[in-house]
């Protein structure tokens, strides 16, 4: 696929898969998709995961991502994992402000700014996760959620780092249902936090930032979706987690 930004598709494993079934699946995506240069490839696997993956893809073109991180580095907070011990399994990229951490853990886009920063400070890319719930969007709100999710979670961050960031537009009643947007609707959004991005930073910036699209995508809608000229990649949770998927989406997409 011809495209400005080059494509960048992650798989969110969310909580699943025991380390074995980990590998089993690592060990298959590194024998299918080893050769594949045109789309940077992330797998997101537990953090219980991290170890053992992170030695398969190390020496690959697959690459590491965690599904989230604390925004302290180190201390006095039980349960939480910073950004210093990501790097230690070679992650490049961490997932921030997914639907599900905004819905159950109720982060807030202060949070996810703050996270955001810890992760640039440490080099990890963010995927800041950015999407309006199915009541919003009937409700005409869809724009202005967004508008405050995007503002909120890269408040502070500079152009060097925004450039360095990766936005997942995931509008919520999209997630694990099976109901995708279609193309224009995600298209019409993506364009709409492109514009947004122009007026929180500028034209050149926002040309680089890549956009990715997160809601049931699958094989058989993921060159569509990914065909639209500002969305630059996918964020796909459930098809991720079986070979078969998430190899036809990325092959799709090529
Ligand atoms: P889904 O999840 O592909 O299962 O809809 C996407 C996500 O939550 O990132």
């Amino acid at each position: 696929m011809d495209k400005e930004r080059k494509l960048i598709v992650a798989g969110n494993w969310k909580m699943n898969k025991t380390v074995a079934e980990a590998l089993d699946l690592i060990r298959a995506l590194k024998r299918e998709l080893g050769s594949v240069k045109d789309i940077d490839i992330v797998v997101c696997p537990a953090f219980t995961a991290l170890s053992d993956v992170s030695k398969e893809t190390i020496d690959s073109n697959l690459r590491l991502g965690a599904q989230n991180m604390s925004e302290h580095n180190y201390g006095a907070f039980t349960g939480e994992i910073g950004a210093g011990m990501l790097r230690e399994f070679s992650v490049k990229y961490v997932v921030l402000g997914h639907s599900e951490r905004r819905q159950f853990q109720k982060e807030s886009d202060a949070l996810v700014a703050a996270k955001a920063k810890a992760a640039h400070a440490a080099s990890l890319i963010p995927i800041v996760c950015v999407g309006e719930t199915l009541a919003e969007r009937e409700g005409g709100l869809t724009n202005k959620v967004v508008e405050t999710q995007t503002r909120g979670s890269l408040a502070g961050l500079t152009r060097e780092q925004v450039v360095e960031t990766v936005l997942a537009y995931e509008p919520v009643w999209a997630i694990g249902t099976g109901k995708t947007a279609t193309s224009a609707q995600a298209q019409e959004v993506h364009a709409f936090i492109r514009s947004l991005l122009v007026s929180m930073f500028d034209e050149p910036t926002a040309r680089r930032v890549r956009i990715q699209y997160g809601g049931s995508v699958k094989p058989g809608n993921a060159r569509e979706i990914l065909s639209q000229p500002d969305v630059d990649g996918a964020l796909v949770g459930g098809a991720s987690l079986e070979e078969r998927s998430f190899v036809e989406i990325i092959k799709n997409s090529l």
